[in-house]
């Protein structure tokens, strides 16, 4: 039997994306990130339904051409459906409902969140996949979690932050030291010419295994501000710094209460997955804990870390496998649990 040919969308906040799989391998993997969001500080809802309306075709166009595929030979077409930004949404949903109509071919909704957790099932995303259970930090500019996966589409989410998301620190500090949006790719390079330890910022004190970095964002605030009263380029003279000692404060807020989870569960496989999981402290930190603490680490490669189609691709994939195809009357959900 030849390898199913499936097409996966995405376009949940401000990248429109869109992938080809064959089985588990990605033939092609097209992006367009929306610049128009850079000069706002964050992404401006109505600007990027827009921009995903110019974008989709020739995405799409694109992904076929790189895959060498033809639309005839697709047999699904996964789409995110939520949760992430209702206008967002919209367009890549109904993008995927002409098209399945179209083409006569089953329409697969894909959960952003599980999305960025089961691209650790694609192909060249590490040398062996997670085996069940394992735990995912799952840390992105709109969730911050720790989930238990007990199996493909059975997650159990253990804690999460009760304000903002850890990438959303880390762009909202970024934002304090007029750096552009999104700040934490900016922060992760400034950061590699700092050091960690110049300076030393509230930590929060959560029960379980919950996070919060409200916190952390408002004492950089008022120090910066402190700080800037007395000398207005402080920021410019620190920055290196700055970002450096911001980045280690989050990513050891981040692993304290992961590795509290692999103790307690006992569980030591352990994932990260997200568009913060492309920070270079925390793959760092992941390895540092492969050798101490005897994980078996599963870190994606950077193009599955940020927002993606092939990750919707994949898990289109698990369910098409799985005959679990979609009504074509649904409709995107700007809320989706996991
Ligand atoms: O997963 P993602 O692309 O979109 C959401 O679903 O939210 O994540 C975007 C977030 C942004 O907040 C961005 O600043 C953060 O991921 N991010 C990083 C890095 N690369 C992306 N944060 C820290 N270090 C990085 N290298
Ligand atoms: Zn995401």
């Amino acid at each position: 039997m030849s390898a199913s040919i499936i097409l996966g969308i995405e376009s949940s906040c401000d990248d429109t994306s869109a992938a080809i799989i064959s089985g588990s391998k990605i033939l092609s993997n097209i992006a367009a990130n929306q610049a128009i969001h850079n000069e706002y500080g964050g992404v401006v809802p109505e600007l990027a339904s827009r921009a995903h309306q110019q974008n989709i075709i020739p995405v799409v166009e694109k992904a076929f051409s790189k895959a060498n595929i033809q639309q005839n030979e697709i047999c699904a077409i996964g789409f995110t459906r939520g949760p992430g930004l209702l206008g967002s949404l919209l367009v890549g949903t109904s993008f995927a409902k002409s098209l399945a109509m179209s083409l006569n071919v089953p329409l697969i909704e894909v959960n952003h969140l599980q999305a960025h957790i089961l691209a650790h099932f694609i192909d060249d995303a590490n040398p062996m996949p997670p085996t069940f259970p394992f735990l995912c930090l799952t840390v992105s500019g709109g969730h911050t979690m720790i989930v238990l996966v007990k199996d493909y589409f059975e997650m159990e989410i253990i804690g999460k932050t009760i304000d903002d998301a850890a990438g959303e620190a880390f762009d909202k500090i970024g934002k304090i030291f007029d750096l552009d949006y999104p700040a934490g790719p900016i922060i992760d390079k400034l950061a590699k010419e700092g050091n960690p330890d110049a300076f030393q910022f509230n930590k929060p004190r959560m029960e379980n295994y919950d996070y919060s970095f409200s916190g952390i964002k408002t004492s950089v605030l008022y120090f910066i501000q402190k700080e800037v009263r007395k000398n207005p380029d402080f920021i410019k003279e620190n920055l290196n710094d700055l970002c450096a000692s911001v980045q280690r404060s989050i990513i050891e807020i981040l692993m304290n209460k992961l590795e509290k989870a692999s103790l307690d569960l006992n569980i030591k496989d352990v994932a990260i997955a997200g568009g913060v999981s492309a920070n270079s402290a925390l793959r760092k930190a992941m390895e540092i804990n492969q050798e101490k603490l005897g994980w078996n680490i599963f870190i994606p490669k950077f193009e599955y870390t940020t927002d993606n189609a092939a990750m919707i691709a994949i898990v289109a994939k698990l369910k098409y496998e799985r005959g679990e195809f979609t009504d074509i009357r649904t409709t995107a959900t700007a809320k989706y649990d996991l």
